[in-house]
């Protein structure tokens, strides 16, 4: 068992041991800074709008819009990831900016959501889009990092990160 432990440290990474992925399933990677930059420059958030993240990992892109003035709501499966985000947010004093929900996103609704972001996944992509264009009310936006709809046409893209509106 400690043989495993460390094979697992070392081998596959502290930061995925514990963010739990290999216990929880879905792969946790955090969006890179220049394309967090890029996503918030495409998003163009305007106050009062409801804005998620789809799978919000360890709560980077509602720290990075808390701290531009925008409150947010994280959706993620993980519950290590949704107790590591909320730490992270009592930590810099934004808790108040964005809530974190233990959600699987398939069983959700996009209905009320103005901005959506989104670090997905290539295999969840075909299925997302159909969701969120059956949804998502029309004006809404989409902004995803790397993967992209396979039917949807993106409204702009740069450096790989998309944005799509209903
Ligand atoms: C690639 S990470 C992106 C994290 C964050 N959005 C970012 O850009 O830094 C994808 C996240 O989606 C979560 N996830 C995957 N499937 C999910 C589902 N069905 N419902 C909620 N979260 C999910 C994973 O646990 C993971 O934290």
């Amino acid at each position: 068992m400690i043989l495993l432990s460390c094979f697992l440290l070392v081998v596959i990474g502290k930061d995925l041991l514990f963010s739990g992925t290999i216990f929880f399933g879905p792969v946790f990677v955090p969006s890179a800074e220049d394309k967090l930059k890029l996503m918030l420059e495409l998003a163009e958030p305007k106050p009062g709008e409801k804005i998620v993240d789809l799978g919000s990992g360890d709560g980077k892109i509602l720290v990075e819009l808390a701290r531009k003035g925008y409150q947010s709501e994280g959706m993620e499966i993980n519950p290590i990831l949704v107790r590591r985000s909320r730490k992270n947010l009592r930590k810099l004093r934004l808790e108040q900016w964005a809530a974190v929900r233990r959600a699987n996103f398939w069983k959700s609704d996009f209905s009320s959501y103005d901005l959506v972001f989104l670090y997905g996944m290539k295999h969840v992509m075909k299925r997302l889009e159909k969701k969120m264009l059956a949804e998502l009310k029309p004006g809404a936006r989409v902004v995803s990092n790397y993967f992209r709809f396979p039917d949807w046409r993106p409204e702009k893209v740069r450096d790989e990160v998309r944005l799509y509106r209903r």
